[in-house]
C-alpha cells in the first residue's frame, strides 16, 4: 500500500519531527515525511530533516505584511509536496480558521497536556500550580479553535511530588515520542476515523485497568 504522506510544521528544536522521522525510517511505517517546513529560518528541527534527507522549506512569517500572505505562501510550498496529512509539531503560530478549515480533518497537532485540559502556554507549570496528580499528551485533529479538535491519542504520567516544570515536561514530552507516531499509524492505516467530535478507533488495544496517584492505600 502507498504510504501517506506527510508535511511537518516545525518552529523550534524538533524532537517531536524527530520521532517522526525515526519511525517513518522504518520500512513497515505506513507514512513517510516528503517536507519539514519551519517558519523560523534557523530552527533547529530543520538540520535534523536534512540530516534524514527530508527536502526543508522555511516560510518566515516575519517576511510577510499579514496572516493571510503568510498563509498563502505556506499553502504554496505545502500544495507542492502534495501531503496526505500535515503534522503540526511544535510550530508557534496560531493558523486561521479559513487555512484549518482548507486542512480539515488532514492536519494534527501534538499538545502536552490532557486537553481539554491546559490549552495555550506554560502547561507545565500550570498543572504543577494546580496540583493535579496526572499530566500527560495528546494528538488530535486541529479545528480553528486553539488547542481543541477530535483526540485520536493521550498518554498520562503521573505528577511527582518534587516537579517543576522542567522534569514534568521530560516525563511528558517521552510520551510525545511514542504517541505521535502512534497516532500518524492509525491515520496512515485508516484506524482512526472522525465522527463528530470524537475520533473512532478500530483495532486497537485498550489499557484494561486505572491508575492512581499516589498508589498505596
Ligand atoms: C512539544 O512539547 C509539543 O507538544 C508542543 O511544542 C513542543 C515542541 O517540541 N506543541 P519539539 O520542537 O517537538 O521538540
Amino acid at each position: 500500500m502507498a504510504k501517506l504522506k506527510l508535511t511537518v510544521l516545525i518552529s523550534g528544536r524538533g524532537s517531536n519531527l524527530q520521532s517522526l522521522l525515526d519511525a517513518c525510517a522504518l520500512e513497515d511505517y505506513p507514512a513517510e515525511i516528503v517536507q519539514v517546513i519551519s517558519n523560523v529560518p534557523g530552527a533547529a528541527g530543520l538540520e535534523k530533516a536534512r540530516k534524514a534527507g527530508v527536502p526543508t522549506a522555511v516560510v518566515d512569517h516575519k517576511t510577510f505584511p499579514d496572516r493571510i500572505s503568510f498563509e498563502a505562501a505556506l499553502n504554496t510550498v505545502i500544495d507542492d509536496a502534495a501531503p496526505g496529512l500535515i503534522c503540526l509539531a511544535g510550530f508557534m503560530r496560531l493558523l486561521s480558521d479559513a487555512f484549518v478549515n482548507v486542512w480539515r480533518d488532514r492536519i494534527i497537532n501534538i499538545h502536552p497536556s490532557l486537553l481539554p485540559a491546559f490549552r495555550g502556554l506554560n502547561i507545565h507549570e500550570r498543572a504543577i500550580e494546580e496540583g493535579v496528580r496526572f499530566s500527560g499528551c495528546t494528538v488530535h485533529y486541529v479545528r480553528p479553535e486553539m488547542d481543541d479538535g477530535p483526540i485520536i491519542v493521550q498518554a498520562a504520567v503521573p505528577v511527582l511530588k518534587d516537579d517543576d516544570a522542567e522534569s514534568l515536561s521530560a516525563r511528558v514530552l517521552e510520551q510525545e515520542h511514542r504517541i505521535y507516531p502512534l497516532a500518524v499509524r492509525l491515520i496512515a492505516e485508516g484506524r482512526a476515523r472522525v465522527t463528530g467530535a470524537r475520533v473512532l478507533l478500530e483495532d486497537v488495544a485498550e489499557p484494561e485497568k486505572s491508575l492512581l496517584n499516589p498508589c498505596q492505600n
